[in-house]
């Protein structure tokens, strides 16, 4: 399966978050990484599968790195109908009241604008100790399963 991994980082953890995600799938997958920055919407592809890591920050808005892509999103008539996304968030729960808001805001967004969100949103609180790669991984694993035993129509 052809599968993009896009992050949306701060200070720089979504950012290793999405290299392990690349490093995990790459024996069994066409697999690329790629910031959100440099992301155009209007690029996204149906046959391709997209992984996205975002983090959070300030009063529960998307990092840096994700607000450009945010931005185009907006402003232009973007159709992402047949585009399928799962989407992983980085957050800390002492910021108990917008705790992993940025992963749920641009969740919301592609929704809103036509593309599919596949399985449930997952998330990793840095007040924890679990590290964010022992989540993530099984976390989309399975999802890559599902997909291959039951595959989204497109
Ligand atoms: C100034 C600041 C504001 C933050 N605001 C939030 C927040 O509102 N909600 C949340 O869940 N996490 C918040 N965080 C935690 C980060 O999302 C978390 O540390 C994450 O792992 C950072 O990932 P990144 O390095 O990819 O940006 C904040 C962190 C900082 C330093």
């Amino acid at each position: 399966m052809r599968i993009s991994v896009l992050y949306g980082t701060e200070t720089g953890n979504a950012e290793m978050l999405a290299e392990d995600i690349q490093s995990a799938l790459a024996e069994e997958h066409d697999v690329t990484c790629a910031n959100l920055a440099d992301t155009d919407p209007a690029e996204l592809e149906g046959e391709t599968f997209h992984v996205i890591v975002c983090s959070t920050y300030d009063d529960g808005n998307l990092p840096a790195s994700a607000q450009p892509f945010a931005d185009r999103l907006k402003k232009g008539a973007h159709d992402l109908a047949g585009i399928r996304f799962a989407i992983f968030g980085l957050g800390d729960s002492e910021y108990d009241e917008t705790f992993t808001h940025g992963s749920l805001k641009l969740s919301e967004m592609l929704i809103a604008h036509g593309a599919t969100q596949v399985g449930t949103r997952s998330v990793h609180d840095a007040a924890g100790n679990d590290l964010p790669e022992d989540l993530a991984v099984p976390w989309i694993t399975d999802i890559l399963t599902d997909l291959s035993v039951q595959p989204e129509e497109v």
